[in-house]
């Protein structure tokens, strides 16, 4: 493995000594079509320290790069700056393979990692503010819980201006470039809007106190070393503006449908309600559940407008692709969406007044009449259907 695996220089003190899961496809219902990667940092202080660990599977990755540079005996603290176990999950066998002086993590950091390894792991807790002596160089803390964990937590090297930022900023992408300025910026913003889509949603409002924040702090940052995908070094400035963006929740004249079809009736509905959304001057993303991941759907919310969704009666109930998008949405609270209800029905017909309870629990207010069609839609309710596109085009407005 030594001789595999090599380190990332991002100064001349600081490595990456992550590791890239090119295959992961499925992060906890995230759906990670690029990958990701698990990233861990090595800073060259008097005192050796080593911020987050890696996916448990990708230990000797871990191991084999830091060896690329220094023994790791020598490292003499780490920084667990999340417990989640894709940054924890080798924390037990490095600590037994290292032997650290000292382990540090904010006080939820020391409980969760009690909790999940349940093995007296001997961890320092660190407070907002705290400063970790490394000799010749210090680590500012700053908590930030909520983002996304209770423990979560950042750390500011002032030496080299660079954030260790865990989860904030990063993104599920596997690739052989580290740095943003060596991939498309339009790959990462996607990526990033995606990640912010699906993970940090719901702590917006603690986003925004963070960010306000860094910047009452005046903190410079050279570099933004997230725990997921590329180092920020040349879009930092970038990131920082879509992230307060993301988090205001910035709608656009822009639509949602989410549908699921049985024989195709609801879905010609969808197609009809589109069209009428597109006339009206809208952007539109039609997405079928069956082809369409719930994290992708999610990705085009955070800065639609409208959610219209459709679904036929099945026994009585929404389709249960339907039931799975509306819960996980409802989970990411996204704030701010108008929204409407449509399907088909052969008798019963519950779907459409079913949909528009949830899109309330949801805080949607409902813009759009409720379109029931008895089995097939006919002319007449296909423009019925674009009458209602329409109109909630101009709602947009
Ligand atoms: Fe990448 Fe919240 O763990």
């Amino acid at each position: 493995m030594k001789q595999v695996f090599e380190a990332v220089k991002l100064t001349e003190r600081v490595y990456w000594v992550g590791a890239i899961d090119w295959n992961v496809r499925d992060f906890h219902g995230y759906s990670t079509n690029r990958g990701t990667t698990y990233n861990a940092y090595l800073v060259l202080a008097d005192r050796v320290t080593l911020i987050d660990t890696v996916k448990a599977p990708f230990r000797e990755e871990l191991v084999a790069r830091i060896s690329s540079v220094i023994d790791p005996g020598k490292i003499e603290y780490i920084v667990s700056n999340h417990s989640e176990m894709d940054h924890s999950g080798c924390l037990p066998e490095m600590i037994e393979l290292i032997e650290p002086r000292k382990v540090f993590a904010s006080t939820m950091g020391v409980e969760a990692l009690a909790d999940h390894f349940h093995d007296g792991l001997d961890v320092a807790e660190v407070k907002d503010g705290d400063r970790i002596d490394l000799g010749d160089m210090t680590i500012t803390v700053l908590e930030t819980r909520m983002l996304h964990w209770p423990d979560s937590m950042v750390s500011y090297l002032e030496e080299e201006r660079l954030l260790f930022s865990q989860d904030g900023f990063g993104m599920h992408l596997a690739s052989s470039e580290r740095f943003d300025d060596e991939l498309p910026l339009p790959l990462l913003e996607h990526e990033a809007k995606k990640y912010y889509a699906n993970i940090l949603l719901p702590f917006s409002r603690q986003v925004l106190k963070v960010l306000d924040r860094l910047a009452e702090a005046k903190l410079e940052f050279e570099i933004i070393a997230p725990d997921h995908g590329p180092i920020w070094r040349k879009s930092q400035g970038r990131i920082l503006e879509l992230y307060r963006e993301w988090a205001e929740q910035k709608r656009e004249k822009k639509a949602v449908i989410v549908y699921d079809t049985m024989w195709g009736s609801t879905e010609k509905m969808a197609r009809a309600i589109a069209d009428g959304l597109t006339s009206g001057g809208a952007s539109v993303k039609v997405m079928k559940l069956r082809a369409a991941h719930r994290s992708d759907i999610a990705t085009e919310i955070l800065d639609a407008g409208a959610l219209v969704v459709g679904s036929p009666t099945i026994n009585n109930n929404i389709f249960p692709t339907v039931a799975d998008i509306l819960v996980y949405l409802k989970g990411l609270k996204p704030a701010g969406l108008i929204g409407a209800a449509f399907g088909s029905y052969g008798w019963s017909g519950e779907s459409v007044k079913q949909i528009e309870e949830l899109l309330g629990g949801m805080k949607v207010e409902i813009a759009g009449e409720a379109l029931r069609t008895k089995y097939v839609p006919d002319k007449e309710m296909l423009e019925t259907c674009r009458s209602s596109g329409l109109a909630i085009a101009k709602k947009l407005s």
